[in-house]
C-alpha cells in the first residue's frame, strides 16, 4: 500500500496565526480568556483549549453581557458592530483576523461607500460571510448557487462589486460569476478573494485524488474548507472518505494494496494527518 499526504494539508497561515495567538494569551497568564465562536473547526483543539481556561462566546448577547476580560477574535473575522461592542464593555481585544479576510472588509467597505452594490460569492450564514456583510454600507446578496446567481437581480444605475469567501471553489466561483455577467448590464468589478492556500490545497487534492485507489479527507464536521474538499475529490475518487479523527476511519474500507490519498483542511493538526497516514500504512 502506497500513501500520498497532500503537501498542502492542515493548517493554513491564518489559522496556525490564530491558533498560536490563543496560546500566546495563555502563556502570558491572560484571564480570561475569550474567543468570539470556537478559534478553529477541530473539537480537539477546541476542547483542549477548554481544558486551559479558554472560554467561547457564542454571539452578540453573550458578548454584551461580558465585564471583563480578553476577547480573541479568529481567523474568519467579524463585523465592524462586533469590534464596537468589545470596545463599549471595556474588554481588551486580540485581533487575529487572517489578513486575506481583512483585505475583503475594506474592498467591501471601500467600494459599498462609493455607492456599489456588493455580491459575495459564498456561502450564507457561514461566519467569514457574516463578518463581510458587516463592513457593507448599501445592498449586499449572497450567492452560493447557480440558482441564487439566476435569480440575482440588482439596483440598475449601481456598479456591481463581487468579492468571494476566501475558502469558496474557484471554479464555482467562475461559474457564477458567468452567469451573473451573463444577466447583468451594469459594469462590475470581479474581485477574486479566494485566498491562495484554498486554491493550492484544492488543485492538489483534485491531482492525488485523480490518481490514488481512495481518498481520505480530515476535517472537522463544521469545516467548510473541507466539506468543498472532499467534493471535489469525491468528483475524482469514488473512494472518498470524509473523517473528523482517527477513529473514524475504517481501515476496512480501503484496499488492502494500491494508493490511499490524504488530504486535510485547514484546521486539521499536522499530528492528526501523521497518525491517520501511519495508520493506513499498518
Ligand atoms: Fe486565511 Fe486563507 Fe487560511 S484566508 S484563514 S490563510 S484559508
Amino acid at each position: 500500500m502506497k500513501v500520498i499526504v497532500a503537501k498542502t494539508a492542515g493548517f493554513c497561515f491564518g489559522v496556525k496565526r490564530a491558533v498560536d495567538q490563543v496560546y500566546r494569551q495563555i502563556e502570558e497568564g491572560v484571564k480570561p480568556i475569550y474567543t468570539y465562536g470556537p478559534i478553529i473547526h477541530n473539537e480537539e483543539v477546541v476542547r483542549e483549549l477548554a481544558d486551559r481556561g479558554v472560554r467561547i462566546i457564542g454571539d452578540e448577547e453573550q458578548l454584551a453581557g461580558l465585564t471583563e476580560g480578553t476577547v480573541i477574535i479568529r481567523s474568519h473575522g467579524v463585523a465592524e458592530r462586533v469590534y464596537r461592542l468589545i470596545e463599549e464593555r471595556g474588554l481588551h481585544i486580540v485581533d487575529a483576523t487572517c489578513p486575506f479576510v481583512k483585505k475583503i472588509h475594506r474592498i467591501v467597505r471601500e467600494h459599498s461607500g462609493r455607492g456599489e452594490e456588493i455580491v459575495i460569492i459564498g456561502n450564507d450564514g457561514h461566519p467569514e460571510v457574516e463578518g463581510i456583510k458587516g463592513w457593507c454600507l448599501g445592498r449586499v446578496t449572497v450567492i452560493g448557487s447557480e440558482e441564487d446567481a439566476r435569480q440575482f437581480r440588482h439596483e440598475t444605475g449601481h456598479r456591481l462589486c463581487i468579492v468571494c469567501q476566501t475558502t469558496f471553489n474557484y471554479k464555482k466561483f467562475d461559474k457564477l460569476v458567468e452567469i451573473i455577467s451573463e444577466m447583468s448590464y451594469d459594469e462590475m468589478d470581479i474581485l477574486n478573494t479566494i485566498c491562495s492556500a484554498t486554491e493550492e490545497r484544492q488543485s492538489e487534492a483534485r491531482g492525488i485524488a485523480a490518481k490514488v485507489d481512495s481518498m481520505i479527507v480530515i476535517g472537522g464536521s463544521h469545516s467548510s474548507n473541507t466539506r468543498k474538499l472532499f467534493e471535489i475529490c469525491q468528483m475524482e475518487c469514488e473512494h472518498t472518505y470524509y473523517i473528523q479523527t482517527l477513529k473514524d476511519l475504517d481501515i476496512r474500507l480501503l484496499p488492502s494494496r494500491g494508493c490511499v490519498g490524504i488530504t486535510a483542511g485547514a484546521s486539521t493538526p499536522n499530528n492528526l494527518i501523521e497518525e491517520v497516514s501511519k495508520q493506513c500504512l499498518i
